[in-house]
């Protein structure tokens, strides 16, 4: 019912935006937060997305806010609410649109709760990165200069800057995870998803107890000099229509004043998913690690950070990394089996135990107290070249 709404009120927006004009509906694009779309108006290559009550699909087939004709309603109204999340960001976008050197997917136009981009077309990161593993370090390094121009002199001053909140690492992970309603959430996953029931006690037993020693560490993840952030940056997030040489197009922002190890935290740990999810030969994994390992390090050291900032930035990294991990692997794992997951979550769900068992490994890690991290750090890699050892390519 929510699907055909949202294609039909994706039809209904672009006619009114494109009177007279040829609108087709194309292929839906599999989203967990947003339905997502493909439509051609005049034969233009448009990407439609609606959002229900800025709440993700995930939670809204769980009936987080009541059922079908209880969300309809409410609808109504969200749609022209000033906070809107598709409102923020078309704004959003149009901001960044309009920063020196930064380069976004135009807005086509919005209208009644849908937005409206021209379609970018061109590889992701991911696509990149396996293509040249041994370029990993590089383009990672590429992608975060790219977002220089976002953080001090370009935006005019003063600029009113609306914000995605919802979309913060440490936000999300503490929405979900908190108290007896997170203790109920972690106790269904994967209800739907994972079939062997001594698998799924696995699963979660792992992610409770990484749950717990994340959450004891949390106020490790707050910045200590917030910059204005991408907020939401994933490889699926950056294109690039001009190859591997040419600059990254950033999709869906989530902007937010964080800190800029929130957008690496979490560019690596979906990088890392994808890797997975990516038949690869092992090898080549190695060699994206390798980058990996480089580009953070040399994160780490910049801007000319003295040692016991580094260990607070690489201890940030591994926090933030690993609860985005768990915040993107059980809304995977809650996601009912009617909607269609994007990659590389069809691929991840079976592997959920060895996933589960990195976040535990990474998280013991960080109660290892007074062991510096760049002496840790290591051994957080270690751990996922384990885990990409034994899950990718002809190994798996
Ligand atoms: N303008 C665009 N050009 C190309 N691909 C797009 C565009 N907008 C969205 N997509 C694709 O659709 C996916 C989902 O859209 P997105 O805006 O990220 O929605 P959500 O808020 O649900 O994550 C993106 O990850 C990307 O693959
Ligand atoms: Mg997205």
């Amino acid at each position: 019912m929510l699907f055909a709404d949202a294609a039909a009120r994706i039809e209904a927006s672009a006619r009114e935006l494109w009177p007279g004009r040829t609108v087709r509906l194309g292929a839906r694009i599999p989203s967990v937060t947003c339905y997502v779309q493909n439509i051609d108006v005049d034969g233009r290559g448009l990407v439609a997305k609606v959002s229900y009550l800025g709440v993700s699909i995930v939670s809204l087939l769980r009936g987080a806010r009541g059922d079908w004709p209880a969300v309809r309603a409410a609808q109504a109204d969200y749609v022209t609410a000033p906070g809107a999340l598709v409102g923020r960001e078309a704004a959003q976008l149009r901001l960044m649109e309009k920063v020196p050197g930064l380069a976004v997917c135009p807005v086509a136009g919005a209208r009644n709760g849908v937005l409206f981009t021209g379609r970018v077309l061109g590889p992701t990161l991911t696509d990149l990165l396996i293509a040249a593993p041994e370029h990993s370090a590089e383009l990672l390094g590429r992608v975060t200069r790219s977002l220089q121009p976002l953080r001090f002199p370009a935006l005019p001053r003063g600029a009113a800057v609306p914000q995605t909140p919802e979309r913060g690492i440490r936000a999300v992970f503490v929405r979900k995870m908190r108290g007896a309603a997170g203790q109920l959430y972690l106790r269904r996953l994967g209800e739907e998803r994972i079939r062997d029931g001594q698998e799924r006690e696995q699963v979660r037993l792992l992610l409770v107890a990484s749950v717990e020693r994340l959450m004891r560490h949390r106020a490790l993840s707050q910045p200590r000099c917030p910059a204005l952030i991408h907020g939401d940056l994933k490889p699926e997030h950056l294109l690039f229509p001009e190859g591997a040489d040419g600059a990254p197009v950033f999709l869906d922002p989530g902007l937010q004043y964080g800190g800029e190890c929130a957008d690496i935290a979490k560019l690596l740990s979906r990088t890392l998913l994808h890797l997975l999810a990516t038949p690869y030969p092992p090898e080549a994994a190695e060699r994206a690690l390798a980058g990996i390992d480089v580009f953070v390090r040399a994160q780490a050291r910049t801007p000319a950070r003295a040692a016991g900032a580094q260990d607070l930035w690489l201890r940030r990294l591994v926090i933030m990394w690993l609860m985005d991990t768990v915040n993107i692997t059980s809304s995977y794992l809650s996601a009912p089996a009617a909607l269609p997951l994007p990659a590389p979550a069809p691929d991840l769900v079976g592997r959920a135990l060895a996933l589960a068992a990195l976040v535990d490994r990474g998280s013991a890690l960080l109660d290892a107290d007074r062991t510096p991290m760049p002496r840790l750090w290591p051994r957080f890699l270690d751990a996922v070249r384990v885990l990409v050892r034994g899950e990718t390519g002809a190994a798996r």
